[in-house]
Parts: C-alpha cells; sequence; structure tokens
C-alpha cells in the first residue's frame, strides 16, 4: 500500500478523506468519540502538509435514503471542535458538487459530506458515483479501516480513477492485526456478540478451525436459540439463517473447538425498560433478550480463565440501557483485571464504547476501531479496501 507519510507538500491539493465515524449517537448527541479521536492524527497531518481535505463517511445503515437521525452534523461539531477550526457539512446534492465550487471561503481546509449512505450508490459499489467522487479531489485516502471490509463506492471502485493511499490509522491497525496474528497465544477463546447479525454470523463458521473457543453472545445466540427450538419471544434474529448454524454445528464437530452461547439471559418488554432475569425455556412472546443472564456470565468467566488470549467483538447485550449492560460490563472488567496474564484485543465500535464508559481502554493489549472488519481479518481475508489501495 501506498501510505500518505510518502506524500510531499500538497500545496492546497484536495484529499478525500474516506473514513469512518460511525460513532454511536442517542438524542442527537455522540455517545463514545473513540473513531473520531483516532483520526485526529491524520487529518493534522493532511492539514500540515497544506491540504484541503473532503471527509467522506457513513453512520449506521440507511440504507440509500436521507434519515435526519443519520446526518454527520453531531460528527461535524465533535471534529471541529478536536481540530480547532471550522469544518463544513456539505449537504448539496453530491452528484451537483463540482471541484471549483467547493472551499469558496478561503478559511475553510475541511468539509465534510453528508452520510454518504444516503445514496444508494455507495454501497451498490456503483463506478459512476465513484468516479465523480473521485473528481472532486486529486488525491484519494482510505482511513477507515473499520469498514474496509465493504465493497462500496468511497472505499474500493474510487481507488480505481484517482491516486490513492492509505491513512496513517489504517497503517497502524493493520500492523497491530499482522503482529498478534503472527504471534497469538493458544488457547484463544474469541467472544462474539452485537447486533450486526447478518454481517458476523458467517464468519463464525471459518472462525472455527482457528480458535479453540467461540462464546456466542448478543443477538446473534437469538439465532442459535431459535435453531435448538427455544421460543425468543420479540427478539432480534436474522431469518433464513438455519442452514448456517448448521454448517456451524458441523464444522464445531469436525475440529476441536468448543461453543458456547447462553444459559440464562435477561429480558425487557420494550428496549429502555427494566430487566427480568429468566432460563432459556421461561421466554414469553413478547419478551426481548437483550442480556445474558448470571449463570452465563460465570460460564464466560471460567473459559476466560483458561484461555491465554481473548479476542472480544460485539457487547453481551443491549449495554445503551443499563439494565441490560451487566454482561458486558462483568466480562469487560473480569477480563481487564487478568491484564498481564492474558493477552487480549477488543474490536468494534460498541465493544469499545462498552469499555470506554467505565475507562479501562489502557488494560487491553489492542483495541481497534473496527468490528466487522476486524473479524473478517481474523479470518484471514484480505479486506477489499485493503486489496483497492495494493
Ligand atoms: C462498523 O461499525 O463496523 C462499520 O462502520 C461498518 O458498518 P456496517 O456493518 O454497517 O457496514
Amino acid at each position: 500500500m501506498k501510505s500518505i507519510t510518502e506524500l510531499e507538500k500538497l500545496n492546497n491539493q484536495i484529499v478525500l478523506l474516506r473514513l469512518d465515524l460511525n460513532v454511536p449517537i442517542l438524542d442527537g448527541k455522540i455517545i463514545d468519540t473513540n473513531r473520531i479521536d483516532k483520526i485526529i492524527p491524520t487529518i493534522k497531518f493532511l492539514l500540515s502538509k497544506n491540504a484541503k481535505i473532503i471527509i467522506i463517511s457513513h453512520i449506521g445503515r440507511p440504507k440509500g435514503n436521507f434519515k435526519s437521525e443519520l446526518s454527520l452534523k453531531p460528527v461535524k461539531d465533535n471534529l471541529s471542535l478536536k481540530v480547532k477550526e471550522s469544518v463544513k457539512l456539505e449537504k448539496r446534492d453530491i452528484f451537483k458538487l463540482k471541484k471549483d465550487n467547493l472551499f469558496q471561503d478561503e478559511d475553510n481546509r475541511i468539509l465534510i459530506l453528508e452520510n454518504i449512505r444516503f445514496y444508494p450508490e455507495e454501497e451498490n459499489n456503483n463506478e459512476k458515483f465513484s468516479e465523480h467522487l473521485a473528481k472532486l479531489g486529486d488525491i484519494y485516502v482510505n482511513d477507515a479501516f473499520s469498514c474496509s471490509h465493504r465493497e462500496h463506492a468511497s472505499v474500493t471502485s474510487i481507488t480505481k480513477f484517482i491516486p490513492s493511499y492509505s491513512g496513517l490509522q489504517i497503517n497502524s491497525e493493520v500492523e497491530a492485526l499482522k503482529k498478534i496474528t503472527s504471534e497469538i497465544k493458544k488457547p484463544i477463546t474469541c467472544i462474539i456478540g452485537g447486533s450486526k447479525i447478518s454481517t458476523k454470523i458467517d464468519i463464525i463458521k471459518n472462525l472455527i478451525p482457528k480458535f479453540d473457543n467461540i462464546i456466542i453472545v448478543g443477538a446473534m445466540a437469538n439465532n442459535i436459540f431459535k435453531f435448538k427450538g427455544h421460543n425468543i419471544g420479540a427478539s432480534l434474529f436474522e431469518k433464513d439463517s438455519e442452514n448456517l448454524i448448521e454448517e456451524i454445528f458441523s464444522e464445531i464437530k469436525k475440529n476441536s473447538c468448543k461453543i458456547y452461547f447462553p444459559e440464562d439471559v435477561k429480558i425487557g418488554k420494550e428496549l429502555n425498560g427494566g430487566s427480568v432475569q429468566k432460563s432459556l425455556n421461561q421466554i414469553e412472546n413478547d419478551d426481548m433478550i437483550l442480556d445474558v443472564g448470571s449463570k452465563t456470565i460465570q460460564n464466560i468467566k471460567n473459559v476466560i480463565d483458561h484461555s491465554s488470549t481473548i479476542l472480544w467483538n460485539g457487547p453481551l447485550g443491549y449495554f445503551e440501557n443499563p439494565n441490560f449492560s451487566t454482561g458486558s460490563l462483568e466480562i469487560a472488567k473480569y477480563i481487564a483485571n487478568k491484564e498481564g496474564e492474558i493477552y487480549s484485543v477488543i474490536g468494534g465500535g460498541d465493544t469499545v464504547s462498552v469499555i470506554n464508559s467505565i475507562n479501562i481502554k489502557d488494560k487491553f493489549n489492542f483495541v481497534s476501531t473496527a468490528g466487522g472488519a476486524f473479524l473478517e481479518y481474523l479470518e484471514g481475508k484480505i479486506l477489499p479496501g485493503i486489496r483497492a489501495l495494493k
């Protein structure tokens, strides 16, 4: 990969900077700014080279539609405070933008395009769209490791139309993960949770031959409960995943990897309500499974006790509501207390948000901004966004 560290003075050239500023936002407020904080050095580096910067990012999954709650406005405000200069949110239709009518205000050096996923062309990896984007700048920089597993217009096909470089953050994540995966010590336990079931469920199968224990928690476990014949009430699950789960179990039989999923859970009648602990055969039709129960927490701790490496992506429950954050927090603290005894790697926006909420980030050996991309990297895949830079 050509890195931005190779760049000479940029003399007002425009850098199209793909970032992953997909931060958790609740009621218009950013809950965790980790992904913003991590890319400040890249922005400062580019400004020091005298560049103008157009930031491209997404938030959430608006599926090609404008959704005001997924605007990058709160991100723009936060970024502006951090870089101590004004950042302009470009709300005009991207198709109507021309290179010459950007940066008309002399003092403005950074602008951020509105959520790129408001355009269906982004996720369709539409080449016309990426070619148009490329024409807005002189250089493209990908510093979004956490969405480099996506074959999207502003991640992959844009590199066909413009000189492309890797950013400081992507360089450091790739270097760190390369080192971790080559020096990894067994027994290895991978904890996979979170709500992005469709992204992660097919990855599990490929991780089985590599690890000793896989612990499935969060919404993904609901699919396993359903597969095993339990009522999951109104809980989140991925339709038509039975075959995948069958494959997961058959892969488990072929390997020495053990799979664990919750034995008891905490349910709620609504996301923002209270919690009740239940066993799997007590779930009612209007129950939502939103956290793991106390027996499960103990089981996970036992597995951690017999591990040398822990890789963790995805919270154990709906941690945004404190009534359902116990599983995630207990496990985070347990791993943190084993600092020096086990090697721990955490990945993903929400998981990082959990450990940041109790200020224990320094207790982990490596904290990646990436979730899905982190798991795909562990699978041994070359991420499309990285391949495109090569
Ligand atoms: C992430 O949060 O992992 C990245 O922003 C990618 O998001 P996606 O799973 O919606 O593509």
